[in-house]
C-alpha cells in the first residue's frame, strides 16, 4: 500500500462533507479520490473541494474501484449495514458513521461478516473516544486517584431541529454516543436500563423532548444519561465519573469567559460539528493511521452492535415504562 491512503466517501451531507474536508486538508497520509452521493450537485461541490475527486453514481462501484483503499460511509442510516458488509467483502477498511445499522439483527450481520473474514476492517463513527474532553475525564478516572468508578453521568443538550423527534430518534440518533461513552469510559457492560421521557406536549405521545435513562453496569456501578432534544440555546455535552473519593467532570464549556457591560458569559457551541471539530479530525487521523498500520483500531463493529442492542433496550424500556435487561451475545474472539 502507498503511504497515502486513497479514500472514497459515500454520502456528502453535513457529516460526509466534514470527513471530506478533514481528510483532504488536515489528516496526514490521506487523499480523497472518490465521492458518491445521490445528490449529484452536492457530490460535484464536495469533489471540487477535495481537488477533483472522481464522482460515482453507484456506491458499490465506488467500493470496488481500484483507486479506493478505504471507504467512509456517511449516507443515511438505512444504508450503513449493507455498504459496510460490501466493504468487508471487498477487503477494504471502512469508517462507518453511527449507528452501524438500523437494528440489532442487521448489526449482528455486519459482525458475522467481519468475523467470517477473520480480520477487523470496520471502525464505527462513535467518535467520543477521540474527543480530548472525554479522554481527559477517562484518564483521571483510570488513574485510580479517586478510587473505584461508581457512577457515570452524561448530559446531552441538542439545539432545536424544528421538529418533534421520536424516542427512537433521540436514542439512536443522539444518545447512542453517550451509551458508547458509558461502556468505553467505565470499561464495563450495561446490563439493565430504565428510560423515562417527557413528550412534546402538542405532538404524538411517542415524541421525546427530554429523555432520562438510568443504567446498571455488570460490575454494580450505576449510570445516568440525559438528553434535552430541544434546548433552544445551543449544543453541549457534559460527562462525569464519580469515584469512591472524588469526581471528575468535563469542563462545561471550552470557550473563553468574556466579561462586558456588568455581565460575564461564554459562547455555547451551535452544533456537534463545532463542538467536536477536533474529535472528528483526530478520529479521521486515527482511522488513516490504522490503515497504514494494517490493523483496525477505534470503536469496532462489536461496539457498534452492542451500542444498538443497548439503545434498543432503552427504547423498549421507555415504551413499556419499566426497566429492561440487556442480553448480550458472547463476544467473538476477534474483538478481544
Ligand atoms: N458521528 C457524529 O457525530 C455524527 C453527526 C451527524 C451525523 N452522523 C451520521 O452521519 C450520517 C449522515 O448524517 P448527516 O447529518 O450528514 O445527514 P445529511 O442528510 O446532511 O447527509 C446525508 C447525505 O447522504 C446522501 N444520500 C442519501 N441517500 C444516499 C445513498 N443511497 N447513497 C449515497 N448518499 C446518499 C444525501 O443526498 C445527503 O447528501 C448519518 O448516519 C448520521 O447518523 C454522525
Amino acid at each position: 500500500m502507498s503511504r497515502t491512503v486513497k479514500v472514497g466517501i459515500i454520502g456528502t451531507g453535513g457529516m460526509g462533507a466534514r470527513h471530506a474536508s478533514n481528510l483532504t486538508y488536515l489528516v496526514a497520509g490521506a487523499e480523497v479520490t472518490a465521492i458518491m452521493d445521490v445528490d449529484l450537485a452536492r457530490a460535484e461541490e464536495i469533489a471540487a473541494r477535495c481537488g477533483g475527486a472522481q464522482i460515482y453514481s453507484d456506491a458499490e462501484e465506488l467500493i470496488a474501484a481500484p483507486e479506493v483503499e478505504g471507504v467512509v460511509i456517511a449516507a443515511p442510516n438505512r444504508f450503513h449495514a449493507g455498504l459496510t458488509v460490501a466493504c468487508i467483502a471487498a477487503g477494504k477498511p471502512v469508517l462507518c458513521e453511527k449507528p452501524l445499522a438500523t437494528g440489532g439483527e442487521e448489526a449482528s450481520g455486519v459482525v458475522d461478516a467481519e468475523v467470517r473474514g477473520g480480520r477487523r476492517l470496520v471502525q464505527v463513527g462513535l467518535m467520543r473516544q477521540f474527543d480530548p474532553a472525554h479522554v481527559a475525564v477517562k484518564r483521571v478516572s483510570d488513574s485510580g486517584a479517586q478510587g473505584k468508578a461508581l457512577v457515570f453521568r452524561s448530559v446531552h443538550i441538542n439545539p432545536s431541529n424544528g421538529g418533534a423527534p421520536s424516542l427512537g430518534d433521540v436514542i439512536t440518533g443522539s444518545l447512542i454516543h453517550d451509551i458508547h461513552s458509558a461502556r468505553w469510559m467505565m470499561e464495563d457492560e450495561i446490563v439493565r436500563v430504565h428510560t423515562s421521557f417527557i413528550p412534546f406536549s402538542s405532538d404524538p405521545p411517542d415524541s421525546a423532548r427530554y429523555v432520562m435513562i438510568q443504567l446498571e453496569f455488570a460490575s454494580g456501578a450505576l449510570g445516568g444519561l440525559e438528553c434535552n432534544a430541544d434546548a433552544g440555546y445551543g449544543y453541549e455535552i457534559q460527562v462525569s465519573i464519580t469515584g469512591e473519593t472524588g469526581v471528575v467532570h468535563s469542563s462545561p464549556l471550552q470557550s473563553p469567559v468574556v466579561r462586558h457591560s456588568n455581565a460575564s458569559g461564554q459562547w455555547v457551541e451551535e452544533d456537534w460539528l463545532q463542538r467536536f471539530r477536533e474529535a472528528y479530525f483526530i478520529e479521521g487521523q486515527a482511522w488513516v493511521q490504522s490503515i497504514l498500520d494494517g490493523a483496525a483500531t477505534g470503536p469496532s463493529a462489536w461496539d457498534g452492535y452492542v451500542s444498538i442492542l443497548v439503545a434498543d433496550a432503552c427504547i423498549l424500556s421507555g415504551e413499556q415504562r419499566q426497566p429492561v435487561s440487556v442480553e448480550l451475545p458472547e463476544r467473538p474472539e476477534l474483538y478481544g
